[in-house]
């Protein structure tokens, strides 16, 4: 009897460690925003799969972030919450559109979905296109127009139109414009290396919704030709049933959207001639862009900057996009700045660091009100920092002032779309050319309270621009003391 007794009471709390584990599951705002993604892009049995992994993803990366957070700078927020940061992305968030033996897309969930303070941007989103080595992505559009980047390995875009086909080279630090609705493959030829390519797409169907549409046949993903009923295939192609089956029943088990290629297929399909060509050569709106092969446009000991706006490769400004390249060196940051009206997109390539920003949106709404009661400023800045590392998505909207460091491991590497860019004005505030150098004597004593020569001594010690020493650089012996 007391054994039963022990043993139901055992079940019971058994039963309540089980309920409340999975209530708190359900209550966090990722999983909650995962799932939801979910719902809305799936249907049936990939529905299931996909909330499945929302819950997989979201226990593995708690174990991944209480690690993260050992590993973070010292001095940071450590254990901000992360509602209160809706402006970074990590590997946990990023939704797996497809996903194979040979190759993936991921993408990241729409803007709004995760914050009100993205609506902004919402008619975007970021994708991650990643391809084995040796292996075809077969033909394929989006309905969403499309910047690509090369952040890693070599390979071969081709465009099918119409009336020609197109392909260009591609590597590291290629920019590339695919339009809305265009028929694209890409292959990687290189024998051990990956080919990543990360994607700004611009929505233009439903705002911030974008799908990819497969031409090829296969179950994983399936092609869109097999949705339409037999008899309209057969009276379209002219053809028989039996054919079509045979056409697109082939890949059953098979490969879907990423196919291996063999050595031979691989080197027929790479050796085609560059037929675009590369602007300027070509015409204006066709062909890549290489960022890497510019004159850095900031460049000093502690960082390298690459840029491109309409005037270098004139697509992007149908896009309203500029993009650029930091290559931040190991202990180095780039000096605090805000942009006037572009809202960046920021991701990084390689390395870690973290960044802070100034926000005056989160984490206000009872303090600010109570604070405006009292008469005082209803206006108070939230400090967002977060550790970034190669893979990070993070976001800073126009406006906000914001600084970027990178850790005493090696380079941080960030590629940046800026949205909204072409009337942008990048505005620093710290280095040889900052604002506040600018302003009248009057103006620095009345903005500071001080004089004018201590405001000047201040702002006026940097020597260097836009890539400065980082904090932890100033603190190595023998190096940063020696300038004060
Ligand atoms: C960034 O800088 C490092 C060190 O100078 C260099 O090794 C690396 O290749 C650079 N990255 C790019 C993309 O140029
Ligand atoms: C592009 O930017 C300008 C302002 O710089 C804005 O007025 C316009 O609406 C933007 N266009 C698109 C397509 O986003």
């Amino acid at each position: 009897m007391g054994m039963r007794r022990k043993l139901c009471f055992t079940l019971l709390l058994l039963s309540v460690l089980v309920l409340s584990a999975s209530l708190t599951l359900a209550n966090t705002p990722q999983l909650k925003s995962c799932r939801g993604q979910c719902k809305e892009e799936f249907k049936d049995r990939q529905k299931k799969q996909c909330l499945q992994k929302c819950e997989d993803d979201y226990r593995q990366n708690r174990r991944e972030n209480s690690y993260m957070n050992e590993i973070n700078e010292p001095g940071s927020d450590q254990g901000q919450e992360e509602d209160e940061n809706p402006y970074v992305f990590e590997s946990h968030h990023f939704l797996s559109k497809v996903k194979t033996d040979h190759g993936r897309i991921l993408s990241i969930p729409k803007f709004d979905r995760r914050s009100k303070l993205l609506r902004g941007i919402r008619r975007y989103r970021v994708a991650i296109l990643q391809l084995n080595p040796e292996t075809v992505f077969t033909p394929t559009h989006f309905d969403a127009s499309c910047i690509l980047f090369v952040s890693s390995g070599q390979g071969t875009i081709n465009e099918i139109h119409e009336d020609r086909r197109d392909s260009f080279k591609l590597e590291k630090g290629v920019l590339f414009r695919l339009r809305a609705g265009t028929t694209f493959s890409i292959v990687n030829h290189h024998q051990r290396e990956k080919l990543n390519i990360i994607q700004l797409l611009r929505t233009v169907n439903n705002e911030g919704q974008f799908e990819p549409f497969f031409l090829a046949a296969g179950s994983n993903p399936e092609s869109f030709f097999t949705t339409f009923s037999s008899e309209i295939l057969e009276a379209a192609l002219k053809t028989s049933k039996g054919e079509l089956q045979r056409l697109f029943s082939r890949r059953e088990q098979g490969q879907g959207v990423f196919v291996k290629a063999s050595k031979e297929q691989i080197r027929a399909l790479s050796d085609r001639e560059e037929s675009g060509g590369i602007w300027p050569f070509r015409s204006q709106s066709r062909g890549t862009f290489r960022l890497f092969k510019q004159h850095s446009t900031q460049s000093n000991n502690f960082g390298k900057l690459y840029e491109a706006d309409h005037d270098d490769y004139p697509p992007l400004e149908e896009e309203n996009l500029s993009v650029s390249y930091a290559n931040i060196s190991r202990n180095a940051m780039v000096s605090p700045y805000y942009n006037g009206e572009a809202t960046k997109i920021a991701v990084v390539t390689d390395g870690d660091g973290y960044f802070e920003m100034a926000c005056p949106h989160v984490s206000k709404s009872w303090d600010g009100e109570q604070q405006q009661q009292e008469g005082r400023s209803g206006v108070t800045y939230h400090k967002i920092r977060s550790a970034i590392k190669t893979g990070s998505v993070f976001i800073v909207p126009a406006g906000h002032p914001v600084v970027m460091v990178s850790s005493n491991r090696g380079n941080l590497e960030i590629v940046c779309f800026e949205v909204n860019a072409k009337h942008n004005v990048r505005y620093m505030l710290a280095g040889k050319k900052n604002l506040v150098k600018k302003m009248e004597g009057e103006e620095k004593e009345l903005t500071f309270d001080a004089k004018r020569e201590v405001v000047d001594q201040v702002f006026g010690n940097q020597d260097e621009e836009f890539f400065l020493q980082g904090p932890k650089w100033r603190q190595q012996p023998g190096r940063g003391r020696a300038y004060e």
